[in-house]
């Protein structure tokens, strides 16, 4: 079988930095992460950080590739930053499609056999290894933590949804080429383990984004999915699947391959979800962005469900959290995330408590001492499912003002993320210089167009400062290469 497609010039060979490569027993690969989208530089630090290698930024934003070696897989799974994880089976950075739709489709379809299948299929076992000692631990009547309508980030491009592949009868007995892996799930492997269940099932989803393709993600995901279908001789099945193959497309960047995640990791923390909750990888980033140190006081006074003092006190652990709400609900349910996560550590070693507290309160009149807090970090209401815009004129000069009472005059800082963009603009205006913007990263929630603002609370005396000023605002990006700080929808 001929290992390149038969294709012009250089437009569909493999990125070099992107090849697998085998080093002794070890397998090198290429991991590839879902992020939150503006976040991409947070968790390519974090991988630096963590694991020690440089991420690639994709063009696509929302996804960072980096190298790992299969005996780091497990520390992939600590990162806090990623969604989804997937190990790369091929790579290229300039796939040049064919005019056609019918040419396009068939070269993928050939592309299915000709790809480099065998290591990323070997990470893909290892991970499933990991997943079962991971459940053992946690207990198989685990269950998993319903998302109620938790606001998500989703991908800036238009994701397309996954679609089976074309239904194709195998033909019996048919020769395997020599490089198709042998990959059976065993006995041992397989949980459910049915006989039937020996054949592999699978399924392709294509998420693909740009608008100079002939063909649809639809019959991209239905043409390639049947090609591997009849090159691996898996039973296509798109709820109880094995294997989940992705074809990414972005442009002209095609990446194939192999899902590690079953559901984003951003659940990892909430198991009470409200209508709001904020993912934990999103609550991550803020928290990074402000950079706790050892006993800070750190206020999320608006925390509906808790996820980002929930997230800093299990991260960011040497820093102390407050969160509190004005709504009942939302209270006992950040009361229920901790105690949840309270229990499932407590019956691992001699772990300590979670370092937060949780109050009900009115932000625009906090219980707490003038200059008590080191960092504020919330998420405030956007007036769209949470609030109104109406209400916002009000709330948000109230608690700008009342977050700098309460916030250290010269070293506090604040993070707060908004889609309320314009109300948000004039309340600061309106604070006459106790707040400076420090910097902001556009983020996508739910699909809304957000920002995450960083400020940092002047030397202004409360009281002085309350008319309208048009003050300079200082723009450092803490953050080399962090996105702009212009808002690019303005
Ligand atoms: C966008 S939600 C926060 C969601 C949260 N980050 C989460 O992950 O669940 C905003 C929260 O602000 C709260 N809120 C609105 N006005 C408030 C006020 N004056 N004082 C305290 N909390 C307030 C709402 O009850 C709501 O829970």
């Amino acid at each position: 079988m001929s290992s390149s497609v038969e294709q012009g010039s250089d437009s569909v060979e493999p990125t070099p930095t992107q090849t697998e490569a085998s080093t002794g027993s070890m397998l090198t690969v290429t991991i590839g992460a879902t992020v939150p989208t503006g976040f991409e530089h947070t968790a390519a630090e974090e991988v630096k950080e963590k694991i020690g290698v440089d991420a690639k930024i994709s063009k696509d934003r929302g996804r960072i590739y980096f190298p790992v070696t299969s005996d780091e897989l497990h520390q992939v799974h600590q990162l806090r930053s990623v969604d989804n994880l997937f190990v790369v089976v091929e790579e290229y950075d300039h796939y040049q499609f064919k005019e056609s739709k019918d040419e396009t489709l068939t070269e993928l379809q050939e592309l299915a056999s000709k790809l480099p299948w065998t290591n990323a299929l070997e990470i893909w076992k290892l991970n499933r290894g990991l997943k079962r000692k991971k459940h053992h631990r946690k207990g198989v009547n685990q269950t998993k933590a319903k998302p109620g309508s938790e606001t998500g980030d989703v991908p800036a491009a238009d994701t397309e949804h996954p679609v089976p592949p074309q239904a194709m009868s195998a033909s019996e007995g048919e020769a395997k080429e020599d490089n198709t892996p042998d990959l059976e799930i065993s006995e041992q492997d397989s949980q459910q383990a049915a006989p039937e269940a020996k054949i592999i099932k699978f399924r392709v989803t294509c998420n693909r984004a740009g608008d100079k393709h002939s063909f649809s993600s639809n019959e991209a995901a239905r043409d390639f999915g049947g090609a591997v279908q009849e090159f691996f001789q898996w039973k296509a099945d798109m709820t109880k699947f094995d294997i989940e193959v992705l074809l990414n497309i972005h442009n002209e960047e095609v990446v194939i391959g192999i899902a590690l995640t079953e559901e984003s990791l951003h659940r990892r923390n909430i198991s009470h979800f409200g209508p709001t909750t904020l993912r934990s990888t999103l609550c991550y980033g803020m928290l990074r962005l402000c950079r706790p140190q050892i006993s800070d006081i750190i206020l999320d006074p608006m925390c509906g469900t808790g996820a980002i003092p929930l997230e800093g006190a299990l991260e960011f652990n040497s820093s102390f959290y407050i969160a509190g709400d004005n709504n009942d609900m939302a209270v006992n349910r950040t009361v229920n995330n901790v105690c949840h996560i309270q229990k499932r550590r407590a019956n691992k070693d001699s772990t300590p408590g979670l370092p937060i507290d949780t109050v009900r309160w009115d932000l625009c009149n906090l219980p707490l001492r003038t200059s008590s807090v080191d960092i504020i970090i919330t998420d405030m209401p956007f007036g769209k499912r949470m609030g109104s815009r109406k209400k916002n004129w009000d709330l948000y000069p109230s608690c700008l003002r009342e977050m700098a009472r309460v916030c250290r005059p010269g070293s506090g800082k604040a993070v707060l993320l908004t889609q309320d963009k314009k109300c948000f603009a004039k309340a600061i205006s309106k604070m006459g210089g106790l707040w400076r913007r420090m910097h902001t990263v556009w983020v996508n929630v739910g699909g809304l167009h957000a920002g995450v603002y960083l400020l940092k609370r002047t030397g202004a005396t409360i009281g002085q400062t309350t008319e309208e000023v048009n003050e300079p605002q200082e723009v450092v990006n803490t953050q080399e290469d962090q996105t702009e700080d212009k808002d690019p929808s303005c």
